[in-house]
């Protein structure tokens, strides 16, 4: 449960539709204060304001104490906090934001909406308002945290509310004695340029980017790095998976080149975990290896493909078959990026999510099932979206930190993806999360066959993956590239196929004796209806 974030400021200056923008990115309930007032009295704001002002104020301030509850955007009215009461009371008990716009623009406003309100209703508009204003000035300023609704678009006031309203979270990784910060907030993407430059960026900055994501998020990176004073071009590289192949690479390796990038030029990944593993390969290669910033635009990606330095293409109907261990300089990864991201695939990061709190949280296990229904709802939480990120991130960094070139611990991250991932090279519709998902089950039901974990616990993910409306069942694939897949997969080690099972919550094991056929008994079951043998 979260402190309500309270807007207030002078008529005009964007309460209303700022604050139901916070809702919406949020998920949390909208409370407009004046329309709560006409629906508890009954009365219209100027049949209340005809009784006199004092009657209208003290009718709003009653209600303006009840309406405190956690989850809430609650946008006041123009003068409810010039009561001092009131004020010192949404100081403590609220995020307080104050908008604020020139006197021109807010009598451009006023005039321009259609219901006059009853301060404005007799005398000249422009001088009713700067009288008002001064006589509400000393409360106005007392609000210290202040929106320029003027300078930013309606957008970017809301990020810049939840990027203060809701503390963004750093987190300090060391891969292979290399510093770097995983960076994850609301709106932390505004933030971009600067992070380059205290790292040492200077001249142009390459901007590796998904086109999907850029549509959406690239003009703000663009301002951002423009605003430090950095040049940037840009590759706009095919959504998704489409650009993990060798050809990309080569075409950004040479355009690279062209643009006379050096050992100096940073790189910038904008998009979900195909672009971060194809820009950090990139990276890695180039020069043997040039600077590298990772902003990842996906659940998974910043859950997952974004931390612990693995690279990769896929070749040869195999999945991540090319890659190197590089790890970036930075991590940003700003969850309103989310809210552009298709329900799907926001969706599908959960079974990393899933696979990571079996492996080493069991709090983080109950903590999914217990906020299912709103992480997979239209509208993004983005409170919880933050918490789950950032504790499963925290999760990831703890176990690659110990092992980042995967030679023990970090394996145990490969739970459910020897099937996921050989099911993903040849099920053009299944999407990297979904194979997972599909992967993890079966890694359950392999566990329990061999006697490994209680069939209580295999019900239980089930039963937690279809609430997340994840699928648990294998879908139409080729059977020979599937085992094509499978034997190219990297994890087959010394020829044997190699898989991770589950014993419990943080008890996995590594298997290197599991044969064909018990995989060919697993998939059979998942065909046919997934439920334990
Ligand atoms: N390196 C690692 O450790 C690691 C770990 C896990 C997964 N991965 C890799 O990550 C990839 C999957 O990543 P993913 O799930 O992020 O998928 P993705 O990168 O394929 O992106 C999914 C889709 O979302 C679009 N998109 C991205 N950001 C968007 C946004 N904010 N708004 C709208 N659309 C947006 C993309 O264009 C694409 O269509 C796989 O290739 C997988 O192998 C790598």
């Amino acid at each position: 449960m979260s402190k309500p974030i309270a807007i207030w400021g002078p008529p005009g200056s964007g309460k209303s539709t700022i604050a139901a923008r916070c809702a919406e990115l949020l998920g949390w309930r909208l409370l407009e204060l004046d329309r709560e007032i006409e629906a508890r009295s009954q009365q219209s704001i100027p049949e209340l304001f005809a009784k006199g002002e004092e009657h209208f104020r003290q009718v709003e301030r009653e209600i303006a104490r009840d309406v405190l509850q956690p989850n809430t955007i609650i946008s006041l009215g123009g003068g409810t906090l010039v009561d001092d009461g009131l004020r010192e009371l949404y100081q403590k008990e609220t995020h307080l934001f104050r908008l604020d716009a020139s006197h021109e623009a807010l009598v451009r406003r006023i005039a321009s909406q259609k219901n006059q309100r009853p301060l404005f209703a007799s005398g000249p508009l422009s001088e009713s308002l700067a009288l008002l204003l001064e006589r509400r000035r000393g409360a106005y300023q007392s609000v210290t945290a202040v929106i320029d609704t003027e300078r930013l678009s309606i957008a970017r006031a809301a990020d810049a509310i939840l990027r203060q309203a809701m503390p963004s979270d750093s987190i300090k990784l060391s891969l292979s004695g290399k510093e770097h910060e995983y960076h994850i907030g609301a709106g932390t993407l505004s933030s971009l340029g600067e992070s380059l430059v205290q790292l040492g960026a200077r001249g142009k900055v390459f901007l590796l980017v998904d086109r999907r994501a850029a549509a959406h998020h690239g003009a703000r990176v663009r301002t951002s790095i423009t605003a430090a004073g950095l040049q940037w071009s840009w590759v706009s590289l095919p959504p998704g998976e489409l650009q993990k192949n060798s050809n990309i690479l080569w075409r950004t390796l040479r355009f690279l080149t062209k643009e006379g990038a050096d050992r100096g030029s940073f790189i910038v990944a904008l998009g979900g975990g195909a672009t971060c593993d194809l820009a950090a390969l990139t990276a890695s290669m180039y020069m043997r290896g040039v600077p590298l910033v990772l902003a990842p635009t996906t659940s998974l990606s910043m859950l997952d493909a974004s931390i612990g330095g693995k690279t990769a293409i896929n070749e040869w109907s195999a999945k991540n078959l090319i890659g190197t261990f590089y790890p970036p300089k930075k991590i940003i990864a700003d969850v309103t990026t989310l809210t552009t991201l298709p329900l799907r695939e926001r969706r599908a990061a959960l079974a990393e999510a899933v696979k990571i709190a079996l492996i080493a949280d069991e709090g983080l296990f109950g903590w999914i099932e217990t906020n299912a229904d709103a992480l997979i709802s239209n509208q993004v939480h983005l409170d919880l979206w933050q918490e789950l990120l950032s504790r499963s991130a925290k999760r990831k960094i703890e176990i690659v930190q110990q092992d980042f070139e995967e030679r023990g611990l970090r394996k145990h991250l490969n739970l459910g993806h020897t099937i996921g991932h050989a099911l993903e090279a040849n099920c053009r519709d299944l999407l990297h999360g979904e194979a997972v998902s599909i992967g993890l089950y079966a890694a359950m039901l392999l566990s329990h066959q061999r006697g490994l974990c209680e069939l209580s616990l295999v019900e239980r993910v089930k039963s937690l993956l279809a609430r997340l409306h994840l699928p648990i069942k294998a879908p139409r694939y080729s059977e020979g590239g599937f085992f094509s897949s499978l034997s190219l997969d990297k994890k087959r080690e010394d020829q044997m196929l190699f898989f991770l099972l589950c014993k419990g919550f943080g008890e996995i094991q590594i298997s290197r004796d599991v044969t064909l056929k018990e995989v060919q008994g697993i998939l059979r079951a998942l065909s046919h209806g997934g439920d334990a043998p």
